[in-house]
């Protein structure tokens, strides 16, 4: 089996490929290397011992999408990663996120009507839900409204895969909705290497401990839940990356119930902010210079998955816990290569 990677170098891409090629197939990577580094497929090369043909592409390019597929029309499936997303990027531009994700978006699929390709996974997210009015958020929650342009491209893009299946039956389509993705391989070769400034919870604290910033804040002490910081559910990148492998294995298998289908990935547990901070000073053995301070705007007071649907329908089950999130995380941040500072992060 032929997979096609789009977005290879990123953070979740690039953990993908190395569950892809441990479970056997053979995979294609497509990347702009706008906001990523190719020197990731390196890591990936240590880790598994294969070398990743790699297209530097933009999908929003058309005619250099279809040059890859000209270049091997023997590609069963795509698992389609690359977009932007920082959300309060999005906010300050939402022209360039509405271009970018949906223009690759619709261009990818192009292809595989144009190349018969059978299996696509999209990269969705949590964020789709909006502001849930029920905990946890099951795949039949209703979305609300986006509270961002770039949760707005994922809502819009589910509904073009969802339109574009019906009306070819000979494909099968996934998205799977990401809760919050963390953590780092278990070698330490690969992790996140964000392109701006780290926002998310996981970088900012690793970049605290290893004195990269001064000190942190935890946003929020007055939210209405155990400890008054807000809850997430943190799903550990391994597992996350093996839920897109079990995905292209459920269509690959025709166990799928319709040619479109979405399912949560997450672990079904909300950890606060301040238990976060707690099982990284105690896998680690340091302490985190924070400060407890105003809510972040635009920030959910809490949000976790159920699960249930996609540990049935994939036979998945994430392993990872919070402490593994941290340990690997930290260990990667010991030992980044100097590429992955230079694709910003
Ligand atoms: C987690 C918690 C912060 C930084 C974002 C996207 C979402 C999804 C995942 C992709 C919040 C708190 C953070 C800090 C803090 N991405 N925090 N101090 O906002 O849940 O979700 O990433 O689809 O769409 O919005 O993730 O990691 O930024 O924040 O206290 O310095 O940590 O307030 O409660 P978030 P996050």
């Amino acid at each position: 089996m032929k997979i096609l990677v789009t977005g290879g170098c990123g953070y979740i891409g690039s953990h993908t490929i190395v569950d892809l090629i441990d479970n056997g197939y053979e995979v294609i990577c497509v990347d702009s290397n706008e906001r990523s580094n190719a020197a990731a497929l390196d890591g990936i090369k240590q880790i598994t011992g294969v070398e990743v043909s790699h297209f530097q592409v933009n999908l929003c390019d058309l005619e250099a999408t279809r040059k890859v597929f000209e270049a091997h029309p023997d590609i069963d499936g795509i698992i389609h990663f690359a977009a932007y997303k920082a959300v309060g990027e999005s906010v300050e531009k939402p022209l360039l996120y509405y271009q970018n994700n949906l223009n690759s978006l619709a261009n990818v699929l192009a292809c595989i009507e144009e190349f018969k390709v059978k299996y696509f996974i999209f990269s969705s997210s949590c964020s789709i839900y909006g502001n849930a009015d029920e905990l946890p958020v099951t795949e039949f929650t209703p979305m609300k409204t986006a509270e961002s342009p770039y949760a707005h491209t994922k809502q819009i893009g589910e509904g073009i895969i969802s339109n574009f299946a019906k009306i070819h039956p000979q494909s099968s389509f996934i998205s799977l909705r990401y809760f919050n993705p963390a953590g780092a391989h278990p070698s330490a070769l690969l992790g996140e290497a964000s392109f701006d400034k780290p926002s998310n919870l996981v970088p900012v604290i690793t970049d605290t401990a290893s004195g990269k910033r001064e000190k942190m804040m935890v946003f929020g002490t007055d939210y209405n839940t155990r400890d008054g910081s807000c809850v997430r559910d943190y799903i550990y990148i391994m597992d996350l990356a093996n839920a897109h492998t079990k995905s292209l294995q459920r269509l690959q298998n025709q166990k799928n119930e319709s040619n479109y289908e979405v399912f949560n990935v997450g672990i079904g547990e909300g950890v606060t902010v301040l238990e976060a901070l707690n099982a990284f000073e105690k896998v680690t053995g340091l302490k985190l210079n924070y400060e407890l301070a105003d809510r972040r705007p635009g920030d959910v007071e809490a949000i976790y998955s159920n699960y249930e649907y996609a540990a049935k329908a994939l036979n998945w089950e994430p392993k990872g816990s919070i402490e593994d999130i941290m340990r690997t995380a930290w260990a990667w941040q010991q030992n980044r290569p100097e590429w992955s500072f230079k694709s910003g992060g």
